[in-house]
């Protein structure tokens, strides 16, 4: 198959990187949640080849996953597995959980069903990073936020922004508590929880 690819991949993976790069340490796995296209994990995991980046998805994503994985042959990628929020949760727990641009394509329950599922899946003191628009104090942070929010809940009423306070109160009661919310170009943010050790 052709491969897939997204320009915002290109744009945002060194901001991205940036923003989490001290919180991958030598050894950690990692699993990402919506995985798209999967250039994010060709990137990172080829700069840190010392962690283990497992890149996942809904069924009808993983062969595009596969080609850039084919494409970079880094070993420290392993296959694309499923994995849909409302469903296939992988068995194993995980030093960091991330996702880019996934809340906001999502519906509210399966953005609870998110939570739950990375609570569970988060060892402790591990992190859990998400990346992309949200709302604050009930409201958009640009018009371009706004207008993105429209045409999002044009194509799926069920779809759209989130707002940043359900988010957190969601990831707290899953067990984590707020690290960072770090402001990123295009009124995107980068959001960092870590999971609470039982000493908490
Ligand atoms: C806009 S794309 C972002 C892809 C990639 N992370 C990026 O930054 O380009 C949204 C991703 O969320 C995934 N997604 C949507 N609903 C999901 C669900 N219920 N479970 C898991 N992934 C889901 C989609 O399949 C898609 O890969």
């Amino acid at each position: 198959m052709s491969l897939p690819y997204s320009e915002s991949c290109e744009q945002n993976k060194d901001v991205i990187l940036n923003a989490i790069s001290s919180f991958l340490k030598s050894g950690a796995e990692v699993l990402e949640i919506g995985s798209g296209t999967g250039q994010h994990a060709v990137y990172f995991a080829g700069l840190y080849p010392e962690i283990i980046w497992q890149t996942s998805d809904r069924q009808e994503n993983l062969a595009g996953i596969r080609s850039w994985l084919d494409k970079g042959q880094q070993q420290n990628i392993p296959e694309p597995i499923e994995l849909d929020v409302r469903e296939s949760w992988p068995e194993k727990s995980y030093n960091m959980i991330f996702s880019a641009n996934s809340l906001h394509i999502m519906s509210e329950s399966e953005v609870e069903q998110f939570f739950t599922g990375c609570g569970q899946r988060t060892k402790p003191a591990g992190h859990l990073v998400v990346y992309g628009p949200f709302n604050y104090n009930g409201d958009y942070s640009s018009d371009s936020n706004r207008q993105f929010d429209q045409w999002l809940k044009a194509r799926d009423s069920e779809s759209g922004i989130k707002h940043f306070e359900w988010i957190d109160r969601l990831a707290q009661d899953a067990g984590f508590k707020i690290v960072d919310d770090i402001e990123m170009p295009a009124n995107n943010r980068t959001i960092i929880w870590q999971r609470e050790t039982l000493s908490d």
